[in-house]
């Protein structure tokens, strides 16, 4: 099922309820430039054989601009050239690295991403953010350029680790408070083993994920306006995962309860929300609650990019799937963080 979505930068085709298989016959192979991580390569090995790849090790430390460097060498190693197309087959650091990396390569290759754990498919994948991090900031170096596909094969699900799969659902949860109250209501009423072993309702909250994404995007690509809506749970993510070494969608759960507690103590929102919030993420096997050290904290929340002067722009909900956005001062943060600190 093919669907094409319009942003203001270029035009994405959808390929939903599809097989990785289809992909290995759309594009000539002497063009093809894979991009992939080990486990991925290991798990799935026909999609590669006899194929062009470029292969990284999995995790979030492989997201450097000295990756880039390297990727890029190897790229001319191969001789590839601006009629080259790179494929990311990955997890949201594969997709960005492949979209970044074809943003700058010779000023700009084709490129598209076959999303291979939910979180990708339901975020990372969409929207042509691809960013890399410099040492601990997340995201710091980056571009806005669409993808010319996005596959979707559920398939490749099968070998996703549990843990992972409740990483996906962080950002679906950021959905659902953010713009979908019958999501919101129709997660607390199911457990992730019911998506994990239920193909038909999976897809339904993909593919309602991908909806409001692109929704979104469409409207405000460059993220002047509602797009930075998106970051909800995200300040505070960025500044602890890779501190911590969190998992991102663990991050963004942990960010979420931060921002919904601020919207209590400010008086946005009525006592209660950061409850039912929490037994939704439990719910999904995430994690409600962190020890930090705010002083860190707050050196790499100082660089975030939506910092504005002494405040940022944080993104809080009025109640579930209701969001605003509040610039509220570093000193409010510092202080809502505290009941975080280790030292407690
Ligand atoms: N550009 C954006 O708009 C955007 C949005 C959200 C997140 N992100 C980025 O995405 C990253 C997180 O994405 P992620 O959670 O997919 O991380 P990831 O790419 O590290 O994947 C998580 C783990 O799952 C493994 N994996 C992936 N697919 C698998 C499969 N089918 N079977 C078995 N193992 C598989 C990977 O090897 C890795 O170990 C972060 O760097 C985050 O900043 C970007
Ligand atoms: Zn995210």
């Amino acid at each position: 099922m093919q669907q094409d979505i319009i942003f203001p930068s270029g035009t994405v085709s959808y390929f939903f309820q599809s097989s990785v298989r289809e992909l290995l016959q759309l594009y000539a192979r002497e063009h093809v430039v894979f991009v992939t991580d080990e486990h991925i390569a290991s798990l799935h090995p026909y999609i590669f054989n006899e194929r062009n790849v470029l292969l990284l090790p999995s995790g979030e430390s492989s997201k450097s601009i000295e990756n880039i460097a390297m990727l890029a060498d190897r790229l001319l190693g191969m001789e590839a050239t601006r009629r080259t197309v790179l494929i990311g087959v990955g997890g949201g650091v594969i997709t960005d690295i492949t979209g970044f990396l074809a943003s700058v390569y010779m000023r700009g290759v084709r490129f598209g991403f076959v999303p291979t754990s939910l979180l990708a498919m339901v975020d990372a994948a969409i929207g042509g953010k691809n960013g890399v991090n410099l040492g601990l900031h997340k995201n710091i170096l980056g571009t806005i350029r669409q993808p010319e596909f996005i596959l979707y094969d559920t398939q490749l699900l099968q070998t996703l680790p549990e843990e992972e799969w409740s990483n996906g659902f962080a950002e679906i949860i950021k959905y659902a408070c953010l713009f979908d109250t019958a999501l919101f209501d129709e997660l607390a009423a199911n457990t992730l083993s019911y998506y994990m072993n239920n193909a038909v309702a999976l897809d339904g909250v993909v593919q309602r994920c991908v909806g409001w994404k692109n929704k979104v995007v469409a409207e405000d690509e460059q993220e002047k306006s509602i797009r930075k809506l998106l970051n909800f749970g995200h300040t505070m993510a960025h500044a602890i995962e890779n501190l911590y070494a969190i998992p991102h969608g663990k991050a963004v759960a942990i960010g979420m309860v931060v921002a919904v507690t601020i919207s209590e103590d400010m008086g946005f929102i009525e006592h209660g929300i950061s409850l039912k919030l929490k037994e939704l993420l439990q719910r999904y096997k995430l994690p409600t609650d962190i020890r930090i050290d705010t002083g860190s904290v707050m050196e790499i929340l100082k660089m975030d990019k939506k910092r504005n002067g002494d405040a940022i722009d944080y993104i809080l909900l009025a109640k579930i799937g209701s969001p605003v956005i509040q610039s509220i001062p570093l000193m409010v943060i510092e202080k809502a963080l505290s009941a975080y600190e280790s030292n407690h």
